[in-house]
């Protein structure tokens, strides 16, 4: 339970942040009042997934911001974000201006894969906290407006959890071992590889048998023909949504279900695989779709909840099977997030991506923990700034990752600081994904910079300490100012309606679109020169526009 002290800390955050928005804004234009103005309200609107007004369903046009657990606050000094360091922070969020979070996993893990070794589905983790601290979040997060999304991992679950530790204790054959993928022989069943790098194969002792692992070996596949896995799933789902989590992220849908007979790769093998477009024995199999059916069926019996997977299948028309009626309500496509900044190729990704998805609304995403921050992949803070109002313009929703909205670039941390099994299993030929993990920095000095009063379990680089949200929140012109900005006229504009998009003729190097049927214009330039802008009041721009009125190069501009 939560104890008064820490209710204190809660609302505090949020009064000094609110205090701290008026103060930066008072001197600033009316529209950023009004900004001030509509969170407030917010604030006050008690939001219920179970009482909505007809309409669009909330999660059809949300921002939803992932929170890394382990890297976005911690409270109690140990140096690993908490959950009631995300509950001391909601207040941020609030201001912000998002509709809901996502939580990275938070159960029971030996950590092997920072949590995405689930050994029990049903707990929380106590180096995050308790389910009491869980139970708090959610209800903290209600008040503030604010929907909690948590990451349910199906495909796999730890070597620790009971299921795993009862297999390899019992015999080749067991009912015990037939939960999972084993294969006996003196080599591996087949070729396939783990999508971190080396076999996916492990023998569980010297003399026994193979077991399947498509990620670390402390991440066993489960086998989905097998009904107590099906069963299992429907619990935990129960669980959660019985406690009040308005969705759920699921973390390689693509995954679940294996060739029949487990044939060999016939591709040349290798991590890369996962995003080839031949046809993967590991992946993507018609099987998976079963079970996105009886997730979908569990979930339809809690209104207002919604499924969101992580797909990574390369032909649009099989990524579109899994937001069919019946199975997942959105998928996570991540053309954008892949796409080099270059005007041409953002324009397809766009068209590749709605086309994708059809009826169902669109997902966009230009971050998350697997890949480097958008600062370090355009190669520049401008870049990012100016993708970020691409993304935020368009239809369906949007889904940032902690720290984007700060605008912090990778870092580059030395082989000792290393925790990724993506860096130790592919031989160090991949760096891993430790640089965009590194933890937020909240205000103050290093070495915690806010985030813990411990040492963070990665090293922060000074650098961090000129990228503070409270420094950025008193900055007119950062990067988490425009950020609030856009997510502010995003929701309250009217200009921001409209499900399709419209393309306008723009100079080389340079697109620009509209919200059909409204007067919304996102133009951006990814040539090296200044360009004329559409016709239009500009509304928000990524930088400062040229002299004459021009729209710079590594700029974008939103126009009504
Ligand atoms: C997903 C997660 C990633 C994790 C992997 C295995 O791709 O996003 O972080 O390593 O699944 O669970």
């Amino acid at each position: 339970m939560r104890g008064d002290g820490e209710t204190e800390l809660a609302e505090s955050t949020v009064g000094s942040g609110t205090e701290r928005a008026e103060s930066t804004v008072g001197s600033e234009t009316e529209r950023a009042e009004s900004t001030i103005g509509s969170v407030t309200e917010f604030a006050g609107s008690h939001v219920d997934s179970r009482t909505e007004p007809a309409g669009p369903e909330w999660w059809a046009r949300a921002v939803v911001y992932q929170v890394y657990v382990r890297s976005f606050a911690d409270s109690d000094g140990d140096g690993v974000g908490d959950l009631a360091g995300v509950r001391s922070r909601l207040g941020y969020l609030e201001l912000l201006g998002v509709d809901a979070v996502w939580l990275s996993p938070v159960y029971p893990s030996p950590g092997v894969d920072h949590g995405y070794d689930v050994s029990d589905p049903r707990d929380v983790d106590p180096l995050f906290g308790t389910l009491d601290d869980f139970d708090g979040l959610l209800a903290d997060a209600r008040r503030h407006g604010i929907r909690v999304i948590i990451d349910v991992v199906p495909n796999h679950t730890s070597d620790q959890h009971e299921w795993f530790r009862a297999a390899v204790s019992a015999a080749p054959g067991s009912p015990e071992r037939a939960r999972y993928h084993f294969r006996g022989g003196a080599a591996p069943p087949n070729n396939w590889q783990s999508v971190f790098g080396g076999p996916a194969w492990t023998r569980v002792a010297p003399d026994d048998e193979w077991y399947l692992h498509l990620f670390a070996p402390g991440q066993p596949d489960l086998n989905w023909a097998h009904a107590e896995v099906r069963e299992d799933l429907e619990k935990t789902l129960r669980f959660w949504c019985d406690r009040g989590v308005d969705g759920v992220r699921i973390d390689v849908a693509h995954g679940l279900a294996k060739a029949e007979g487990l044939p060999d790769d016939r591709r040349q093998p290798g991590w890369t695989v996962l995003t080839e477009d031949a046809p993967d024995p590991r992946f993507d199999q018609d099987g998976v779709h079963e079970v996105h059916r009886l997730i979908r069926g569990v979930l339809d019996r809690y209104p207002g909840r919604m499924a969101i997977g992580e797909v990574i299948v390369r032909d649009d028309a099989r990524w579109a099977a899994y937001v069919r009626p019946d199975e997942l309500h959105l998928a996570f496509h991540f053309g954008l997030l892949n796409c080099a900044f270059a005007a041409d190729e953002i324009r397809e990704c766009i068209d590749r991506t709605l086309a994708a998805a059809g009826d169902t609304p669109a997902v966009w995403t230009i971050a998350n923990h697997d890949n480097p921050h958008p600062v370090t992949r355009y190669g520049s803070l401008e870049r990012a700034r100016a993708m970020a109002l691409v993304t935020l313009a368009l239809p369906g929703s949007a889904y940032l990752y902690n720290g984007e909205e700060l605008g912090l670039p990778d870092v580059d941390l030395p082989d000792s600081a290393l925790q990724d099994p993506a860096w130790r299993l592919s031989d160090g030929v991949r760096r891993g994904r430790d640089g965009c993990r590194v933890p937020l920095p909240w205000e103050g000095e290093g070495p915690g910079y806010g985030f813990t009063t411990g040492e963070p379990w990665l090293p922060m680089p000074e650098s961090y300490g000129e990228l503070t949200a409270a420094d950025q929140l008193e900055d007119p012109v950062s990067t988490l100012s425009l950020y609030r900005q856009a997510l502010e006229l995003r929701k309250e504009h009217p200009a921001f309606r409209g499900d399709e998009v419209e393309w306008f003729g723009a100079p080389e190097g340079c697109l620009a679109f509209r919200r059909v049927g409204t007067t919304l214009v996102c133009a951006l330039n990814t040539s090296e020169r200044p360009v004329p802008l559409p016709p239009g009041d500009v509304l928000l721009t990524s930088a400062p526009l040229e002299a004459n009125g021009d729209l710079p190069p590594n700029t974008a501009a939103w126009l009504a």
